[in-house]
């Protein structure tokens, strides 16, 4: 695991836009996963701005969201649908119909998670992912107890996430009690993965990740698995790490290591 350690989030905001857009200019029909919640919005608008300074193309790329709520349909106001819409698609030169994310209101939702791994297969696979991390270490909606090998599927979502997501909904029933998320299995087997984490309410979470024991109490632990993971964070989300000293050694303020 690489862990790009940040003063503050804006630093470390601007550093996972870096490296997502050096991954266009290698690839430009790179296929990305990409995630939603509070902490990816400084990061989708930072994209949006790279694209307007013609700094950043995405005509040729294509994208997988981690997750969908179950029982939401695309075009509703609280629908990942409608968020990756209006924070990033609709302000890019991304052709929509090579922008992916599960189905909500799926009639079959055990076969439209089938399809939704089918079709990331078809894709040749994800070449970049984008994730964040649950304050319990879920990562997509891979609730603790996430099997770490896990497919695309139904999820049940803990009372934690509801509460935590309570804030975009005008009534707590109608929060979501199911989504439909990319596995664990799924994130491991992507080809390079970028974790950002930012704010303090995330710190435990993320010594956890990194320094705790792989573990399905943790499903982010698995990242310690993937091959490719940098693990981006400001100083906040850091703070409960214990090997800072080495982390800032390798990588002073983020920057890259000498052999790279
Ligand atoms: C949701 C999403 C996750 C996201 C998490 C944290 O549960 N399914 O993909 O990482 O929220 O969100 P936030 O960045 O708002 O803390």
């Amino acid at each position: 695991m690489k862990v790009l350690i940040y003063d503050d989030a804006e630093r470390a905001v601007v550093s996972a836009a870096d490296q997502l857009v050096a991954v266009l200019e290698t690839k430009p029909d790179a296929v990305f996963g990409l995630a939603t919640g509070g902490t990816m919005l400084p990061l989708y608008q930072r994209l949006v701005e790279l694209h307007r300074d013609g700094r950043a193309s995405f005509g040729k790329a294509s994208t997988f969201n981690l997750d969908e709520y179950i029982g939401i349909a695309p075009d509703h106001a609280c629908s990942y649908h409608t968020y990756m819409r209006e924070v990033l698609f609709k302000h890019i030169d991304i052709d929509p119909s090579r922008t992916h994310l599960p189905r909500g209101d799926c009639a079959d939702c055990v076969a439209e998670a089938a399809r939704y791994e089918a079709l990331i297969a078809a894709s040749g696979g994800i070449d970049f992912q984008l994730v964040g991390i649950g304050q319990n270490g879920h990562i997509g909606f891979n609730e603790p107890t996430s099997s770490l090998s896990s497919l695309t599927r139904i999820k049940t979502l803990t009372e934690d996430t509801r509460r935590a997501n309570a804030r975009y909904f005008d009534n707590p029933e109608d929060i979501p009690k199911y989504a439909l998320t990319m596995g664990v299995g799924s994130i491991l087997a992507t080809r390079r993965c970028l974790l950002l984490a930012t704010g303090v309410t995330k710190a435990r979470a993320v010594a956890a990740m990194v320094e705790g024991p792989i573990s399905a109490a943790c499903p982010a632990s698995a990242l310690q698995l993937h091959p490719k993971a940098t693990i981006v964070l400001d100083r906040d989300a850091a703070a409960e790490l214990e090997l800072t000293e080495y982390y800032q050694h390798v990588h002073p303020k983020g920057a890259e290591s000498v052999w790279n």
